[in-house]
């Protein structure tokens, strides 16, 4: 994205009316250069309108990023851990980004966001929809003295995401195994956990996506039930600066803790959490399907389910889905 259209999304961002003259005089731009900041934004997906007298206008407001404001927000614990914290508006996606950074040596702490992701993925290659300034897509680098160390660390960022939910005054959020955030049955964000390193220098980024304010339009584009923030946000329309800032303060604590407690910590939490314990549901698996009761999930993190021949098995691993039997 360029210097001027960026420039120009930020006054655009109001959600006013602005006159091609004053767009031109503060942006100090031509009526040509000003055109091709336009279609900079429609290539974005942003819709400008243009009304009667030529004045020119975002469909709705935008409440754009901000590092200043995030940083501002940010708990004081949440800051000592912090390395550095990145906003761009257009990236491919957040995880990649940290994944090419780590790999290059940066330190554990380690924080950036998109406006939006082009690539945005969810699990095993699976898209995830994030349109500009409709959610919260955001990746945390963290480093492990070894990878059995980060055993049942998606679960626990799940975690850190509802509570930090919880306690905003969300009512019905719940996680489902590994790593759907839930809002009663309808998916509100998820977590991709991605690693990389050597067995000594290992390191993972920790990817959340949560919807904001995603257009309706957006329905057509996701095959299964959703929800955003704004549908159930109590009181006052969602500020995404504290909200990140929140999610980033909550994630740190979370992984700070899980430095030293490992899943073992978090393995009470996550009952409170839990969406599917004690309901029937298939377990789609590389080679089959199996169906069975939800008996919460063991010391790793893996999910616990009883068999109709009465057994209980754990399931572990990045290629399992669960879906509920009804
Ligand atoms: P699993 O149980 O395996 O995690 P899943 O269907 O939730 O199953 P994921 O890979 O976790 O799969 O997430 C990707 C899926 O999430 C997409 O296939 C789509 O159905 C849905 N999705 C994509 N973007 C969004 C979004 N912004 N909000 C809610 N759901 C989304
Ligand atoms: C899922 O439910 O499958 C996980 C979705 C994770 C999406 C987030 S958005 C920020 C980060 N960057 C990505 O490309 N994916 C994760």
């Amino acid at each position: 994205m360029t210097h001027s259209v960026l420039a120009l999304l930020r006054i655009l961002a109001d959600g006013h009316s602005h006159s091609v003259q004053e767009l031109c005089n503060r942006l100090m731009l031509d009526t040509v250069m000003l055109e091709q900041s336009i279609e900079g934004l429609r290539e974005l997906n942003l819709s400008v309108q243009v009304s009667a007298d030529g004045a020119l206008a975002l469909r709705e407001p935008l409440d754009l990023l901000d590092h200043q404001a995030i940083i501002s927000s940010l708990a004081h614990n949440a800051r000592a851990w912090l390395s550095r914290l990145e906003v761009h508006p257009v990236i491919d996606s957040t995880n990649n980004y940290l994944l090419t950074q780590a790999a290059s040596g940066w330190p554990s702490g380690a924080i950036c966001l998109a406006e939006v992701q082009q690539m945005g993925r969810g699990r095993q290659g699976r898209n995830w929809l994030s349109p500009f300034g409709a959610n919260l897509a955001l990746s945390l680098l963290w480093r492990f003295t070894t990878p059995s160390a980060a055993v049942g660390l998606s679960l626990a960022t799940g975690i850190a995401v509802a509570r930090m939910l919880r306690q905003a005054g969300i009512t019905g959020v719940g996680l489902k195994w590994p790593n759907d955030v839930w809002w009663r049955e309808r998916k509100l964000g998820g977590v991709l956990l991605e690693s990389g390193g050597t067995v000594e220098r290992f390191y993972i980024v920790a990817g959340i996506g949560l919807n904001v304010a995603l257009a309706r339009e957006a329905s057509a584009l996701i095959d299964q039930p959703w929800v955003d923030l704004q549908e159930i946000w109590p009181g006052a329309p969602v500020d995404r600066n504290a909200l990140a800032a929140s999610v980033i303060g909550s994630l740190i604590e979370a992984f700070s803790r899980f430095q030293d407690e490992g899943f073992a910590g978090f393995a009470e939490e996550w009952v409170r959490f839990d969406q599917v314990r004690g309901q029937g549901v298939r377990l789609h698996l590389p080679n089959g399907v199996v169906a069975g009761i939800a008996r919460g999930v063991d010391v790793t993190g893996a999910l616990l389910l009883e068999t109709p021949d009465g057994r209980t098995t754990p399931y572990l691993g990045g290629e399992i889905s669960l879906r509920l039997a009804s």
